[in-house]
């Protein structure tokens, strides 16, 4: 299969989405990456690696351009960022770090990428969290922000249901990486890529 992936760095988390990049592109799929970062980007060697500004014209304009260079079967962002302390004990770049990666810029991406995920497009899969379907466990901001993932894609679905068009929008809960291992995400995208219809996977 050819994955394009958005968040395809090692961030400030366990670097899921560079982790996967590699693996899958060692089970024999074909890999290209995407992040925000140009310095990173140049770095990469293991697989192509592009930055892209989600938010400006010209970086929807390329996320567009690259579905229709690549033709993917996969479209997914690993994007999100989380920090674990209490309301009120974030700093106010940490509020503003989570609600960036795990809302605008998935919202972003999907501005770009789902109109193309329909109708036989590629399958588009966001990553939420446990966190964000279990509540009570604390990380009040990450819970919060990775809630919205589950309305959003659905209301998505529904929105191109109603204009006549199946669309393919999965969604990917994680649990916690070190607990499941790598192994168990990389499989589970690679049997959400062959689904005809959208799913909503939880990793437990
Ligand atoms: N780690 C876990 O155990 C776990 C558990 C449940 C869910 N998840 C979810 O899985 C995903 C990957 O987690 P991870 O631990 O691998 O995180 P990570 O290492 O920090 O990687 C996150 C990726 O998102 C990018 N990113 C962060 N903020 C961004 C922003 N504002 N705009 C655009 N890109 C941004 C990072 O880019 P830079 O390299 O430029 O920072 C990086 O490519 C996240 O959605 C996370 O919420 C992780």
């Amino acid at each position: 299969m050819r994955f394009l992936i958005y968040g395809a760095t090692r961030g400030q988390g366990d670097g899921i989405g560079h982790s996967c990049a590699l693996a899958l592109q060692s089970r024999g799929h074909e890999v290209r990456g995407l992040c925000r970062d140009a310095t990173k980007a140049a770095a990469e060697t293991a697989f192509p690696l592009e930055a892209v500004d989600v938010h400006a014209a010209a970086g929807q304009d390329r996320l567009k351009a690259l579905l229709r260079e690549h033709d993917p079967d996969v479209v997914w962002s690993a994007c999100g960022a989380g920090s674990a302390g209490p309301l009120w004990a974030l700093k106010d770049d940490e509020v503003e770090q989570m609600i960036d990666a795990n809302v605008r810029a998935t919202v972003a991406l999907c501005r770009a990428w789902a109109p193309s995920c329909v109708d036989g497009g590629p399958h588009l899969v966001l990553t939420g969290s446990i966190a964000g379907v279990l509540d009570g466990t604390g990380a009040a901001v990450y819970a919060g922000a990775k809630g919205f993932l589950l309305p959003f894609v659905r209301a998505q679905r529904s929105e191109f249901r109603r204009q006549g068009h199946h669309a393919r929008i999965s969604a990917l809960l994680l649990s916690p990486v070190r607990t499941t291992g790598l192994d168990v995400i990389v499989e589970a995208l690679e049997f959400i890529g062959r689904q005809s219809r959208s799913i909503e996977l939880l990793i437990a």
